[in-house]
């Protein structure tokens, strides 16, 4: 068998450790040759397909480093029109690929359905993501690492903001998802936790606010990039019209910080963690995870089982159809264990209890 794979949007630790766990999988156990592709879908776009053998070595030593040795592109859409599917049907023909595990996000998954639906082109869905937003996947690997980063941040954070007394806002990525924003804030003892699932209302910000300017003196807020006041919309940094999912998200902690200064007494600051998050080496744990869903996603191949995803829920690897992927999200459920305690121990959520 002759088997794509290719890392798209954007990246997060723990892509190589896939790449290297698929292909010594498929080499190990099958008659696979594994050519990786360049770029994400980029590299079966063009007139000549970008792709490179993937052996034992070309894949060893790998497994620690950060970011993808394929590249990847979050703008890189095959589906953009006719011309460009029918370019990418005849470059898997060409290349002679049976199957194309596509490592990606939400939207990956999306592009490798569509063009899986248009062309035939047959795949098997990895996802990735620090977000921790996909459906049937309880934990994705680069999670952890970004979690990790965005804790050291928070408490590096602590120190300068309680010789200051200072309000320290931090602002975390994780787009439509409140997972990160709520594991690095809870890890790195943040007193404020805002989240895109919970609306946040600026008095009750402001109360916690004024109430530890008397006692502790600082206050850290934990912010994810997606959160909004009450009956506002998402700060959006840019659009980026030719990629699939355009709105660019950022910038938010600047909007909080504006609209509190005026209502308490100490000074508001603001850090935007941003790609931070998505770079550097991933932790022991998503080394390990990653490992897992590459090596099922070999399984998968040499079953024949293809358009599945793999998936990772109560612990066990399994795997779904994409099409049940594609399109969907997973975020913080309002009555979710976490914000329950989260509360219980005296972290406010930006609003009100009885409004919570
Ligand atoms: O989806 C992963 C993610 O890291 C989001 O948390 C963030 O909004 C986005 O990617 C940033 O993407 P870009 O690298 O295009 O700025």
């Amino acid at each position: 068998m002759r088997v794509g794979v290719l890392t798209g949007g954007g990246d997060c630790p723990g892509l190589n450790a896939v790449i290297r766990a698929v292909t010594k999988s498929l080499i190990h156990h099958g008659q696979c040759e594994v050519l990786g592709i360049a770029d994400g879908f980029e590299g079966l776009m063009g007139q000549q397909p970008r792709v490179q053998a993937l052996d034992w070595e070309a894949v060893s030593g790998i497994l620690h480093i950060g970011g993808t040795i394929l590249g990847t592109s979050n703008t890189a859409n095959p589906l953009k029109d006719a011309a460009t599917l029918a370019q990418v049907q005849a470059n898997v023909q060409a290349l002679g690929l049976d199957v194309v595990v596509a490592i990606g996000g939400d939207g990956t998954m999306s592009l490798a359905h569509g063009v899986a639906q248009a062309t035939g082109m047959q795949c098997i869905g990895v996802p990735k993501t620090i977000d921790n937003d996909i459906a049937y996947c309880e934990r994705s690997f680069g999670f952890d690492t970004a979690v990790a980063t965005a804790t050291d941040a928070l408490r590096r954070i602590e120190s300068t903001a309680n010789s200051h007394h200072r309000v320290m806002i931090v602002e975390t990525m994780g787009r439509h998802a409140g997972w990160l924003a709520l594991e690095a804030g809870l890890a790195g003892a943040a007193d404020i936790i805002l989240l895109p699932e919970l609306d946040y209302d600026l008095q009750a910000i402001a109360q916690v606010c004024q109430a530890r300017e008397q006692r502790q003196r600082y206050t850290i807020i934990c912010m994810g990039e997606g959160a909004k006041q009450s009956g506002a919309s998402q700060t959006v940094q840019a659009r980026v019209e030719t990629s699939p999912d355009p709105v660019r998200l950022g910038g938010v902690g600047h909007v909080l910080r504006q609209q509190l200064q005026p209502l308490i007494n100490s000074e508001v600051r603001t850090t935007v963690l941003g790609h931070i998050q998505r770079g550097g080496d991933p932790t022991p744990y998503d080394r390990v995870l990653a490992s897992r869903y590459g090596h099922k996603a070999a399984q998968l191949v040499l079953a024949g089982q293809f358009g599945q995803m793999v998936t990772l829920q109560n612990g066990q690897i399994g795997s779904v159809p994409i099409a049940s992927v594609a399109n969907t999200q997973r975020t913080v459920p309002l009555g979710h264990e976490l914000l329950v305690m989260a509360q219980d121990i005296g972290i406010s959520l930006g609003r009100s209890r009885s409004k919570q």
